[in-house]
């Protein structure tokens, strides 16, 4: 990945955190002339920086662009791995895609791919995932966690209560989670998680967690057919919403919770799973390619499998299905 001069210099204005630096200081740190200096801070104005120069003082950035680029999102970025490398695109195909074919290539654990806009996203059970440009954040990170494949599906909730505490610290919206991945803000989806494997019997060699966030879509972007059961962040909280802020605490609270769960196991994640579980307690029916069952959702157990209990008292344990609330 290269990073060109004028997206250093964007990153070390940001990293100025709205303080002057001289034209003569740019000049000096990137060993260019100050016409240069001038012309890589037009082109950032072009791309849509708000950049100002005060006489004797230097440039300001006062604003910067909705964006994802990796030198608008690292500065300010306090992880230790996630996030410490984006690959950015405006469009591709789905950015599972690309994340499985870095991870292949041996790209680190924390490497995260950014997309714009997706042309053929993806869902569970291969359904579409709509992405439209610069509404969402539509990512997927890869982490090498040295544990069994079989724990896979635990980092689903994991993930669920990194985006849910970020969402929270971002907007101050109070989601809640539909097992096993489903991220609802007034009982409508607003994201949609996808963790995907590479590993061989023993052992996981990298999980692609692909995470579909509806940011600043308005009613009316979203499909007809979907209106009824979609919602965005911008929808639940009357206001545009930073993608920047809220993919930054993102990154934040994935590393934090991963390392919980590396060190402490899955109870603690449970723990705080539950309490934004919008499932349990509660009538449902969940359908699956096999059958469809009705009953009580009575709790989630150590590994993360959904425990239903029908009303003939079998206890059920579900794997993989379709979430609804059903009317008693
Ligand atoms: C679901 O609820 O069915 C999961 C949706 C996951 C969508 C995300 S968007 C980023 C990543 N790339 C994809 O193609 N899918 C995931």
């Amino acid at each position: 990945m290269n990073i060109t001069i004028t997206d250093q210099l964007a990153r070390r204005l940001i990293e100025a955190g709205g303080e002057a630096v001289s034209g003569q200081q740019f000049a000096d740190e990137f060993g260019i002339s100050r016409t240069a200096v001038w012309k890589h801070i037009r082109e950032l104005q072009s791309r849509g920086y708000d950049i100002h120069s005060v006489k004797k003082k230097g440039y300001i950035l006062s604003g910067v662009p909705d964006s994802l680029k990796p030198e608008v999102i690292q500065p300010g970025l306090d992880t230790r791995y996630i996030g410490r490398r984006i690959d950015y695109h405006e469009t591709v195909v789905s950015t599972q895609i690309i994340a499985h074919q870095l991870a292949q290539e041996g790209a680190p654990g924390g490497t995260a791919v950014l997309a714009e806009s997706q042309s053929a996203g993806r869902g569970r059970l291969a359904r579409p995932w709509d992405s439209a440009f610069g509404k969402g954040i539509w990512m997927s990170v890869i982490l090498r966690p040295d544990v069994p494949p079989q724990k896979a599906p635990q980092f689903t909730l994991v993930t669920a209560v990194a985006v849910v505490r970020a969402i929270e610290e971002t907007t101050g919206l109070r989601p809640e989670i539909k097992w096993p991945n489903d991220i609802l803000l007034n009982g409508r989806k607003c994201t949609g998680i996808l963790t995907e494997l590479q590993a061989d019997m023993d052992r996981i060699h990298a999980l692609i967690i692909g995470i579909g966030l509806n940011v600043n879509q308005e009613r009316g972007d979203f499909a007809e057919e979907v209106q009824g059961i979609a919602s965005s962040l911008r929808i639940g909280k009357g206001e545009a919403v930073s993608r920047q802020d809220l993919i930054r605490s993102i990154f934040r609270h994935l590393e934090r919770y991963t390392e919980l769960y590396i060190s402490q196991g899955f109870t603690p994640l449970k723990s705080l799973w539950e309490g934004y579980s919008v499932t349990l307690g509660k009538r449902i029916r969940a359908s699956s390619p096999r059958e469809v069952l009705e009953g009580l959702a009575m709790g989630i157990t150590p590994d993360g499998v959904l425990e239903l209990k029908t009303d003939d008292g079998k206890i059920h344990q579900i794997y993989s299905a379709d979430i609804e609330l059903a009317s008693d």
